[in-house]
């Protein structure tokens, strides 16, 4: 690294967690080799769907940080007996803070996928995929402005969960774009999708509502990139690079599920490992030992597996699914699921349903949603 540089990032304080050095392909190519229709036609509708937040978002609606932000009844800790016998005290400041922990999150999130999206505008070879990744480099750059404005509102933010930051780092470091869209377009924004959409549906926030609406219109196209460009690509490829990118999908899911599982939080943000999330426990003066005992005897109950309505599970219901249609699962890596006791769920219908297909606006409509 040349000196001026490194010294610059001494100057700001940069650690090794947020500057490194990473090698990548950069494809000086702009053919029309991959001609396609279906990515033509998503490029078409990403440039018109642009949105302003000045314009689109009523930013001076009240946002009261004491209020929850979230309907406590759909709230699965509510259910949790453990959590139950908290003060009312202990049990609003718990969703005050764990629902701005979670939104930190968003806000991470969307920094890595700004990262991750310009990554593939320079290495994809291909006229149609760099013009749509640089629509998706502004949609996360929106994104990261939004989320960052109104974390700034309610005045809480948390760091980054050491595993988002590992799952994004892994996808950044790949070096090859096609596996910077899986972990992006398929791993991270299949959780992502998720995540939204229960937030969606869960906040009782106009403005974060409003925010998390526009943002999933977006997000519903970026995860129809991955489908869109990368499935044609994996046909035609040879079982030794597609076995590489199977791998690639199975560890980064494999990732995720392993940092779940260890940090005993049973498909919620609760982690025992994540520093950020001891703090939420800190604040509100719950015991973690205690806490996460609850959270198993919740589980033992099966409270933790119980969805209210219109809520998804991101890796069962979105994230498998993906992989499985473009053919990221192979007979060996569907061995390697199965050892690590992860279910290969070939079911469609939630990512049919959310992913956008042909409206902007086919998932966001709570009454008519069949999931
Ligand atoms: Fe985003
Ligand atoms: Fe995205």
């Amino acid at each position: 690294m040349p000196a001026a540089i490194e010294s610059g990032a001494m100057d700001l304080g940069m650690t090794a967690d947020d500057i490194y050095e990473n090698t990548m392909q950069i494809a000086w190519k702009f053919s029309d080799d991959i001609a396609d229709p279906k990515l033509e036609d998503l490029y078409r509708r990403a440039k018109q769907n642009q949105w302003d937040s000045d314009e689109q978002l009523d930013w001076d609606q009240p946002v009261d940080p004491s209020r929850p932000m979230v309907n406590e009844e759909q709230s699965v800790y509510s259910r949790m007996p453990f959590f139950q016998k908290l003060s009312k005290s202990q049990q609003e400041t718990f969703h005050a803070q764990s629902t701005a922990q979670l939104l930190s999150q968003f806000l991470h999130g969307e920094q890595g996928a700004l990262l991750t999206a310009a990554s593939v505008a320079h290495s994809v070879p291909d006229r149609c995929a760099k013009l749509y990744a640089a629509t998706q480099a502004m949609d996360e750059a929106r994104h990261v402005e939004v989320y960052a404005k109104y974390i700034d509102k309610i005045a809480i933010a948390y760091p980054i969960s050491p595993f988002l930051k590992e799952v994004i780092d892994v996808t950044l470091r790949s070096g090859r774009f096609e596996k910077i869209m899986i972990g992006m377009n398929m791993v991270v924004e299949g959780l992502a999708l998720g995540a939204f959409n229960n937030m969606y549906r869960q906040t009782t926030c106009p403005l974060l509502k409003d925010i998390t609406f526009n943002v999933m219109r977006d997000e519903a196209r970026h995860v129809s990139f991955g489908h869109t460009y990368l499935g044609p690509l994996i046909q035609k490829m040879n079982d030794d690079d597609r076995e590489d990118l199977a791998q690639f999908a199975f560890e980064a899911i494999n990732l995720i599920i392993a940092a779940e599982r260890k940090g005993g939080g049973y498909g919620t943000a609760a982690n025992r490992f994540d520093p950020g999330f001891l703090r939420v426990l800190e604040a509100c003066q719950i015991d973690a030992e205690d806490f996460f005992a609850g959270m198993s005897e919740a589980a033992e109950l099966g409270i933790t597996t119980e969805l209210p309505p219109g809520h998804v599970l991101a890796v069962k219901q979105l994230m498998m699914p993906a992989m499985v249609r473009v053919g990221l699962v192979t007979e060996r890596t569907a061995k390697l699921f199965e050892e690590a006791g992860i279910r290969v769920n070939t079911d469609t219908a939630v990512l049919n349903a959310m992913e956008d297909a042909k409206s902007d606006q086919n998932v966001l409509h709570e009454e008519s949603t069949t999931y």
